[in-house]
């Protein structure tokens, strides 16, 4: 079996799943402050399927929902990464990057952190053109994360999610779209600074 690339950032690790994150998967797929913007709350056989299909995701392409955890600290704290959503709608196929982190760890940069390193995996490993994300529009947390990272939302993208009922109280969704062209030059914005210093040091 392919092997599961691990991804740092300077607080966190994106790593394999383990048979022993599935306790505290379930506690906060069971979690109503967690799923409120989801569908519904998880029990726990609900909650192990779920860990199991993001497992066979990374096997199937080798990318995926990587488990979080805090170095040196708590060892599962949820899942941030990529997928390929499985539904049709007028963006698919495509690349979506999600997250969904205990309420315990929220209002740290947790996930913004741990989606930068997602995304550049993407664009620099990955090589992909484009990157989605997809919310309702009262999840105000996920999308800031979404404007955090650099992603844009056009209203034209607006969509109706096609795996729930019509009149669901979920059913509209945002789309927020980040291309690799976008995310290159914020990267060299961002890295500028650094390297004009490096060649002014002697
Ligand atoms: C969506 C979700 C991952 C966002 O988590 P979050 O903690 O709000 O987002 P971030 O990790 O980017 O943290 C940002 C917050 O940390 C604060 N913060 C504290 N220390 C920080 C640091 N060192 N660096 C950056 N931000 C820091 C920021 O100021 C910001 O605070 P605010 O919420 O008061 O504005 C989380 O709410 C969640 O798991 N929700 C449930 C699942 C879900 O809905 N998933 C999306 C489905 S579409």
């Amino acid at each position: 079996m392919p092997e599961i690339p691990v991804l740092s950032t300077p607080r966190l690790r994106l790593r394999e799943w383990r048979d022993d994150d599935l306790p505290a998967f379930a506690a906060l797929n069971s979690d109503p402050q967690v799923m409120e913007f989801l569908p519904k709350l998880l029990d726990r056989s609900e909650s192990d399927a779920m860990a199991a299909r993001i497992r066979e995701h990374f096997n199937d392409h080798q990318f995926g929902l990587w488990a979080v955890e805090v170095a040196g600290g708590v060892d599962f704290i949820g899942f941030v990464g990529l997928c390929v959503p499985k539904f049709e709608a007028h963006f698919t196929p495509c690349v979506e990057i999600g997250w969904r982190l205990a309420a315990t760890h929220w209002g740290q940069g947790y996930a913004t952190e741990a989606a930068r390193t997602a995304l550049e995996f993407g664009f620099r490993q990955l090589r992909l053109e484009q990157i989605v994300s997809m919310t309702v529009p009262a999840n105000r947390r996920s999308w800031q994360v979404m404007q955090r990272l650099g992603m844009t939302r056009s209203p034209d993208d607006d969509f109706d999610h096609p795996n729930l009922p019509e009149g669901d109280r979920l059913k509209r969704h945002v789309l927020y779209r980040l291309t690799q062209a976008q995310w290159s030059s914020a990267t060299l914005l961002r890295e500028l600074p650094t390297n004009s210093r490096n060649i002014a040091t002697p």
